[in-house]
């Protein structure tokens, strides 16, 4: 049983993993547009990552015998000022989802919740992950700077990811 509190937590949170995932596609779709085609491949991933996380949470709820209650998605940025301004943003909204789940660990225990606070313990883990890699592209990127072939062959290695 989830407690009404707990319950509408984990909704938000399933709303905010699908704009998550929504945000993912539209740097997706910008950087194909500035002809980043592997970090566009590499966004895309983690478009169906964030849908990934987004249902561990949807089915979670519903073991618990709680209800799923989707909210519109809102609408996402749709520009940026090149690769580095994405991979930024990137890192700031990753630090936001990991407030986020930090908030919901303590409503959890608040709660005395202890399975959903066990459940939650994979996606803390998945946030230092996740702002991880952010934060080694936007090293990356600093590096090459404005180097046409620099850039050429770092898009080449983003589209690669598994
Ligand atoms: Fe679902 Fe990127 O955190």
């Amino acid at each position: 049983m989830l407690s009404k509190k707990l319950e509408e937590a984990l909704n938000k949170q399933i709303n905010a993993e699908f704009w998550s995932a929504y945000l993912y596609l539209s740097m997706s779709s910008y950087l194909e547009s500035e002809g980043l085609g592997g970090m566009a491949l590499w966004m895309q991933k983690q478009f169906a990552e964030e849908q990934e996380h987004a249902m561990k949470l949807y089915n979670y709820v519903l073991d618990k015998g709680g209800k799923v209650l989707l909210q519109p998605i809102a609408a996402v940025e749709t520009k940026w000022k090149g690769a580095l301004d994405v991979f930024q943003a990137t890192l700031k909204h990753e630090e936001f989802v990991t407030s986020l789940i930090n908030d919901l660990c303590s409503l959890s225990v608040k709660e005395k919740d202890y399975s959903t606070k066990s459940f939650l313990l994979w996606f803390v883990n998945e946030q230092v992950e996740e702002e991880k890699n952010a934060r080694e592209i936007i090293d990356k990127l600093k590096l090459i700077g404005k180097d046409g072939y620099g850039i050429y062959q770092f898009d080449k290695e983003m589209g690669q990811r598994k």
